[in-house]
């Protein structure tokens, strides 16, 4: 066998399977002719050893902790740019010149406003809607106002939904959090930065000033950074299996914004700063560790943990630092929450069932703490995830879109329902 084939055996037959290799990673075994070849399914539930797609976007070393968008660290990424220079490294393939950043900002900087009609889908909410829920039916509905955006075969169409969708996300987000705490929606100002303007929209109110402090507004360009792509993750996976029938581009990001709510995913940065405050105070931790390294338990430490990082979640490193730059800035100098992560994380650092399963803070152990600092409710926070997502959906959307060999996404299963049986009429059924 050559050392780019693998070999499948089943009873007496043999079948040669053609391997792959990544530029980094694992390579892959073709098995997309397994089926017709042998009259077999392969059986992954979680996708677990799947690769779902060839892709040149992001990639992730979970082992070694690493995380690149298009080849570069998200540690550089985080340090030395912001986020839109990484929303069209994400979407183009390479860093901007100054030329090509200019121009993208003020491509972005001009789609921002929603159309008038649609701020009144947002009354339709009643008041205590979560907003991850009305983000759901607004992001959707967007396909409804931009018709001229939804011609998947047209790429100029392509990207002007793209466009729209990274400049408008933040609108959208905003109004859900004024909508949620009763206050008039604030309209985007260009002339300030994306996450400036941003921040405006959420916390500013039409009868005071309101100045955007530039250290909270690095932080927040930070965290969206940190964000903005994840490679096949699962809300990332149902944008693409969404897309793959051709659905329209503002559908397609709606269903990833649904699959981004489950506490597995995204909600766990709510899930996690909610655990924190129960647990309350550092003597009640061990408590809490022991209920995790459970089995009869379904608790788990929120924020710990990661199907990919068998290492710290490099996103959780920078997400620590800016935790204390927030903090420092706002002059919280005791946050009995920040005591209780710390200590947290360190005891399981060091515990035995921790250690042999892997588990390390995720990048939603420290977003929490950092975003309520910054003013949020927790019921934001998923929202603030999927603002920063939207790139990366939208970038991993595009480049399905644009593969030649691109097909309906189309699993099968393993059946173990009944076999075929005869209808049994009504009256004869007990
Ligand atoms: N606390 C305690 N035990 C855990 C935890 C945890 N947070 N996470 C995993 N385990 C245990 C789990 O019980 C299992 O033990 P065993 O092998 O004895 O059955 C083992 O570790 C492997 O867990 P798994 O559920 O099979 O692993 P997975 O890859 O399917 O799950 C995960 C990954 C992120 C869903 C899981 O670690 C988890 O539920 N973490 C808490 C939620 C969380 O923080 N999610 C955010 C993920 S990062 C943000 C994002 O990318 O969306």
């Amino acid at each position: 066998m050559s050392n780019n084939s693998a070999k499948l055996t089943i009873g007496d037959e043999s079948w040669d399977l053609e391997v792959s290799p990544g530029s980094v990673g694992p390579s892959v075994i073709d098995i997309a002719a397994l089926y017709k070849n042998t009259g077999h399914f392969t059986y992954d539930p979680g996708f677990t050893s799947t690769a779902s797609c060839e892709s040149k976007i992001t990639y992730i070393d979970g082992d070694e902790g690493t995380l690149l968008y298009r080849g570069y660290p998200i540690e550089q990424l985080a340090n030395q740019g912001d986020f839109l220079e990484a929303c069209y490294l994400l979407l183009y393939g390479e860093l901007p010149t100054k030329a090509q950043k200019d121009d993208f900002v003020q491509r972005v900087t001009y789609h921002t406003m929603i159309h008038e009609q649609m701020s009144r889908f947002f009354t339709g909410f009643r008041r205590d809607a979560h907003p991850m829920a009305i983000m759901v039916g607004t992001v959707g509905a967007l396909s409804a106002f931009y018709h001229d955006s939804t011609d998947i075969s047209d790429p100029h169409q392509r990207m002007v939904a793209s466009l729209r969708m990274i400049a408008k996300m933040p609108t959208i987000a905003a109004m859900a959090y004024k909508y949620h705490v009763g206050q008039p929606f604030i309209y985007p100002r260009n002339d300030l930065d994306y996450a400036s303007n941003f921040l405006h929209m959420c916390f500013a109110v039409p009868c005071e000033e309101y100045k955007v402090n530039p250290v909270l507004a690095r932080a927040m360009d930070r965290i969206f950074i940190l964000h903005a792509d994840h490679e096949q993750n699962a809300s990332t996976s149902t944008v693409r299996l969404a897309g793959s029938s051709g659905a329209n581009p503002f559908a397609c990001i709606a269903a990833g914004i649904a699959c981004l709510w489950g506490p597995a995913h995204g909600g766990a940065n709510e899930a996690a700063l909610n655990m924190l405050a129960e647990i309350g105070s550092v003597d009640r931790i061990p408590e809490f560790i022991k209920r995790a390294k459970d089995k009869n338990d379904p608790f788990r430490l929120m924020g710990f943990g990661h199907r990919v990082y068998k290492n710290y979640d490099p996103r959780a490193r920078i997400m620590q630092k800016t935790t204390h730059e927030v903090l420092a800035e706002l002059g919280i100098r005791d946050d009995p929450l920040l005591d209780v992560a710390i200590e947290l994380e360190k005891i399981a650092l060091n515990d035995e069932y921790f250690i042999e399963k892997k588990l390390y803070p995720n990048i939603d152990f420290y977003s929490g703490i950092t975003l309520r600092a910054l003013g949020f409710p927790t019921t934001m926070f998923t929202v603030l995830f999927a603002l920063a997502r939207t790139v990366g959906w939208i970038a991993q959307w595009k480049e399905m879109v644009e593969d030649p060999s691109q097909k309906i996404g189309r699993p099968r299963q393993l059946y173990t329902g009944y076999a075929p049986r005869d209808y049994v009429p009504i009256s004869q059924r007990r």
